[in-house]
């Protein structure tokens, strides 16, 4: 996990999250969809209802990165899974690093073998 000296604005700022850095990953997600998980997964931290999360079908990580903010949050281990037949791996995770919200230790990344 990232440590921080002082916590990006981003990580608890829904708006500003979505707008800096959701809307710019490709995906399918709508805002309304976005800020509703947000709110799930924040009342999940505020219970202490803690533990691994999974995404099946992560395509270029739209989705993923607000799952994995809220991993960053609570260090919990987050496994994102796809094929990565319509988007490579590699553009996957940059722009997952590219938002600082990757950790190596927590994070990890898998390819699905694709359909028969
Ligand atoms: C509609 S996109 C998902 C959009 C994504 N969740 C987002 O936030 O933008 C569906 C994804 O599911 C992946 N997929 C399809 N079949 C799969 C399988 N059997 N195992 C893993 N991923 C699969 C595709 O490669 C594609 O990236």
């Amino acid at each position: 996990m990232k440590l921080y000296r002082r916590a990006p604005q981003w990580l608890h700022d829904d708006k500003l999250f979505l707008e800096e850095y959701v809307a710019k990953v490709p995906g399918w997600l709508f805002d309304y969809t976005a800020a509703r998980t947000m709110d799930l997964l924040r009342w999940q931290e505020e219970q202490k209802k803690e533990g691994s999360l999974l995404e099946i079908g992560v395509f270029a990580g739209r989705y993923f990165s607000i799952l994995a903010r809220s991993a960053l949050r609570t260090g919990s281990r987050i496994v994102g899974l796809d094929t990565f037949q319509f988007v490579s791996s590699r553009s996957f995770t940059s722009s997952i690093c590219a938002s600082s919200l990757s950790s190596t230790r927590t994070s990890s990344f898998w390819r699905a073998p694709p359909p028969p």
